[in-house]
């Protein structure tokens, strides 16, 4: 018996993986989007439904519009609502490269899939959730943001990656501005060094940062931290804060001296 409904892109591993079982925990419903990996979405899913929960697989490039469209029409057709949308699918540039090297090609990908995909599908599913709420099937939906530190850390081998999130947390701006009148809340969690796949090519060089201190918290951060937040704020724990940034990132943020 499922509660409410949440489309969480990228849900298949990493981050997305957490947050989809942290709400299949709680009862929600899930769509599992991927773009590639079959199996890690598959698992996924057999997980939630261990969980009591139900998801719906959905394979869906988020930089493309004929797949955005898919993904929600797909969650509507099986689950009738959008409670939720996350917007965690994202990607590290394919190979890192010096900015005075970056080619227009790895430009062009890191921004469909981590900023332009999310800025259609946000409003795709914005309208959908402005209908379902004056239909009264959904009562205060919410939007959340997946963005990174690297919306004001600058790492040049990867600056495509860092501008994707720096936009990423004005579109956070904008929905949340544009949605309030329709009790439509948006936040942006914003993750430091989590162990996913997408940190194991640097494994070594983060464990060395930590440990000299890089963040007052000294270790690594997980895709559970990140779904508390998540969890936390799709059921309504911050209703008169939209816009809102949430760091869990271990105190990276904070300057020190
Ligand atoms: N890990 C960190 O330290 C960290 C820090 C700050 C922010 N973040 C952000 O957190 C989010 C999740 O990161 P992660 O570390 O969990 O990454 P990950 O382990 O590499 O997982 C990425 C997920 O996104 C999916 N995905 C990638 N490109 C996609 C596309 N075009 N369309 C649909 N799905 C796509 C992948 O599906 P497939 O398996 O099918 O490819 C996978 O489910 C990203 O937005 C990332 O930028 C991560």
């Amino acid at each position: 018996m499922i509660n409410k409904v949440a489309i969480v892109t990228g849900g298949s591993r990493g981050i997305g993986r957490g947050i989809v079982l942290a709400l299949a925990a709680r009862g929600w419903g899930v769509t599992v989007n991927y773009r590639g990996n079959a199996a890690a979405a598959q698992e996924t899913a057999d997980l939630v439904t261990e969980a009591g929960s139900e998801a719906l697989i959905v394979q869906a490039d988020i930089g493309a519009a004929e797949d955005r469209d898919r993904l929600v029409q797909a969650t509507l057709d099986r689950f009738g609502r959008i409670d939720l949308l996350v917007n965690n699918a994202g990607m590290a540039p394919r190979v890192r490269t010096d900015i005075l090297q970056t080619g227009e090609e790895s430009y062009d990908e890191v921004m469909a899939v981590n900023l332009k995909g999310p800025f259609f599908l946000t409003q795709r599913v914005a309208n959908a959730m402005i209908e379902l709420g004056k239909a009264g099937d959904v009562d205060r939906p919410a939007i959340v943001n997946i963005g990174s530190i690297s919306a004001y850390t600058s790492s040049p081998n990867r600056g495509e990656y860092c501008i994707s999130k720096a936009g990423m947390g004005m579109m956070t701006a904008l929905f949340a501005d544009r949605l309030a009148e329709y009790g439509i809340n948006v936040y942006e969690v914003r993750p430091g060094i989590i162990e996913t796949d997408m940190t194991s090519a640097v494994t070594e060089k983060y464990n060395k940062m930590i440990d000299e201190g890089l963040t007052p918290i000294r270790r690594w951060g997980h895709p559970d931290d990140v779904a508390r937040a998540v969890v936390a704020l799709a059921e309504g724990a911050l209703p008169f804060s939209t816009g809102e940034i949430i760091n869990v990132d271990g105190g990276f943020h904070l300057r020190r001296l």
